[in-house]
């Protein structure tokens, strides 16, 4: 199934309409192209994989299998919600991987930006496999590929690994399942809405694949990963309660490896500091900032400092892209 393309002339999917016809071809596709065969899924929650796991969970129910990896670099609620949405309403079979010491115990004391994203995607890697290796007759991998990531692949610009850069010896067990290939971001997500996944999902912000772990510049440690988790909800609640949400095209907290002094209770402290950034942009190729209203950021400095520990003053990235790229690592 690795040379379907998107049709020269195919409409785009910009209402329930169509993107109920699109789900019920792609209900058949799957039977046809599944039988009674097993698929295993990496589902990481983020939409492309959300929306091809609810696909493939409405064509074939429990040949579905998916696989959740906590790495412990999620955001916060995120492994709840992924669990909650796919094994409560979607019934789907889903394996939770609690892999988070085994992520932060290879991580532990390592600051090069490069290195780190290594680990990330080596470990979970290995860890997926394992999963696929105890599993007994499964002949085919669900992937949530989309039309860009074919674009990108074939321009160069973004390795597209075709069965998620698993070794050989588990990826040439698999037949790919990508019911989703031939579609843009916002019809996946128009898709998405018409299987009934949760708007929060639907609408997610890009999320890098090393997750909260670039935000945490430096040597990842428990505490500060922890601060980067709080801030961070603490911002999505605030850009939500202030109709920002679905606007800023992304938005997130970074807790830099460094601190200084600051004074609580009268008293001296040697605290991190908490950056917020919140950007637009179409092609991420070049990004401009939000300005956010004044209010909202003493409000949102107010919050971080006195509910987030170890963090004492807050900073706003007013940086483009370029100079700075979206991430910090
Ligand atoms: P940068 O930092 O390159 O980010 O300006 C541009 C956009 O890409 C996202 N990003 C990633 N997404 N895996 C991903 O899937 C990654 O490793 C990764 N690194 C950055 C970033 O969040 C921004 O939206």
């Amino acid at each position: 199934m690795d040379n379907i393309r998107r049709p020269e002339n195919m409409e785009r999917i910009t209402t329930p309409a169509l993107a109920k016809a699109f789900i019920e071809e792609q209900l058949a596709a799957i039977k046809a192209q599944v039988g009674d065969g097993k698929v295993l899924l990496a589902l990481s929650g983020g939409v492309d994989s959300s929306v091809c796991a609810a696909l493939i969970s409405k064509a074939i129910g429990k040949q579905l299998i998916c696989v959740h990896v906590n790495h412990g670099l999620l955001r916060k609620g995120e492994p709840e919600q992924v669990i909650e949405v796919f094994r409560n309403q979607f019934d789907v079979n889903l394996i939770y991987v609690d892999a988070v010491d085994r992520f932060l115990d290879k991580l532990a004391g390592v600051s090069d930006p490069e290195k780190k994203r290594h680990i990330i995607g080596e470990e979970f890697i290995d860890v997926f496999a394992e999963e696929a290796r105890k599993l007994e007759g499964v002949a085919f991998l669900g992937q949530g590929t989309i039309w860009p990531d074919i674009l990108e692949s074939e321009a160069g610009i973004k390795a597209h690994h075709n069965a998620g850069g698993l070794p050989d010896d588990i990826a040439s067990r698999f037949e790919l399942v990508e019911p989703v290939r031939v579609l843009y971001k916002d019809e996946v997500r128009c898709v998405g809405r018409e299987l009934g996944l949760p708007e929060s999902m639907v609408e997610r912000q890009p999320f890098p694949g090393p997750g909260l772990g670039v935000r945490c510049p430096g040597a990842i440690t428990r505490d500060r990963l922890e601060a980067v988790r709080e801030s961070d909800a603490i911002l999505r609640e605030e850009f939500a309660k202030n109709g920002l949400e679905g606007k800023v095209w992304q938005y997130f907290t970074v807790v830099p490896d460094f601190k200084s002094t600051g004074i609580k209770d009268g008293k001296r402290t040697f605290d991190w500091m908490c950056i917020i950034r919140a950007i637009n942009t179409t092609d991420v190729v070049e990004v401009s900032v939000e300005h956010l209203p004044n209010e909202l950021i003493d409000h949102l400095v107010k919050r971080i400092t006195t509910e987030v520990p170890g963090i004492n003053r807050v900073l706003v990235d007013y940086t483009p892209k370029p100079p700075a790229t979206v991430e910090y690592e």
